[in-house]
């Protein structure tokens, strides 16, 4: 299977969000960071925002809950019409619950480890979840640098998912220099940020990220 390309809207120009999403519409799925100044030192959109950018997305939002409470917060995205929803392990007092509410909402459910989260965690979650995202950042920023150590949990990752049909996902600091590793290290689908909007050519720099795991 391919590696998915999953572009974070963080680094794109808030203020042209349509046209940005068109420049991105050769990805695999949106990659929508919400922060709430609390989780996380930076502060981005909620659910209005979302709302209206899956209404005009041109594919599958995969929205980043890095939030206080996603127990109370995360289902009502699954309403408005992300595909995915992601809740952070370091937040959720009940992650199966949880989880089995956005599912029942009709969206995919998938669990964020930050860098300092042992893959352990979730050896009692994987029945319940379609996907895994291993921060490979401390959560809050776009444009930071990979942390190494996350190839290795990564590995760790896929093996504790044997055979389930659970994605596995990686998101900060991915570039073409570091997507090779990680596609072998077994990420199926990347978060790239700062490496698409960064560029003046988006679609291209999706085009070289998927041509750089081959
Ligand atoms: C970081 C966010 C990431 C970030 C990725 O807290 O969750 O999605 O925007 O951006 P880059 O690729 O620039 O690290
Ligand atoms: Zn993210």
């Amino acid at each position: 299977m391919p590696v998915e390309i999953a572009p974070s809207i963080l680094t794109a120009d808030f203020a042209n969000l349509e046209r940005e999403l068109d420049r991105i519409a050769s990805a695999d799925w949106v990659h929508l960071d919400v922060m709430d100044g609390h989780f996380v030192p930076n502060l981005t959109i909620g659910p209005p925002v979302v709302r209206q950018i899956v209404r005009v997305a041109p594919m599958p939002a995969d929205v980043h809950l890095m939030i206080d409470n996603p127990d109370e917060f995360a289902p009502q995205y699954a309403d408005i019409g992300a595909a995915s929803v992601t809740f952070h392990w370091e937040a959720t007092k009940a992650p199966l619950r949880l989880a089995r509410e956005i599912r029942r909402r009709g969206a995919k459910a998938a669990v964020a480890l930050n860098p300092a989260t042992p893959v352990a965690v979730l050896e009692n979650l994987l029945e319940e979840v379609d996907m895994v995202l291993i921060m490979s950042v401390e959560p809050g920023f776009g444009g930071q640098s990979f942390i190494e150590q996350s190839l290795v949990k990564l590995a760790q990752a896929k093996a504790l998912i044997a055979g389930r049909a659970v994605k596995l996902q990686i998101d900060g600091g991915v570039s073409r220099g570091n997507i090779g590793s990680i596609a072998r290290a077994g990420a199926d689908i990347v978060v790239a940020g700062a490496a698409v909007f960064g560029s003046d050519d988006p679609a291209g720099e999706i085009t070289a990220l998927r041509e750089a795991t081959r």
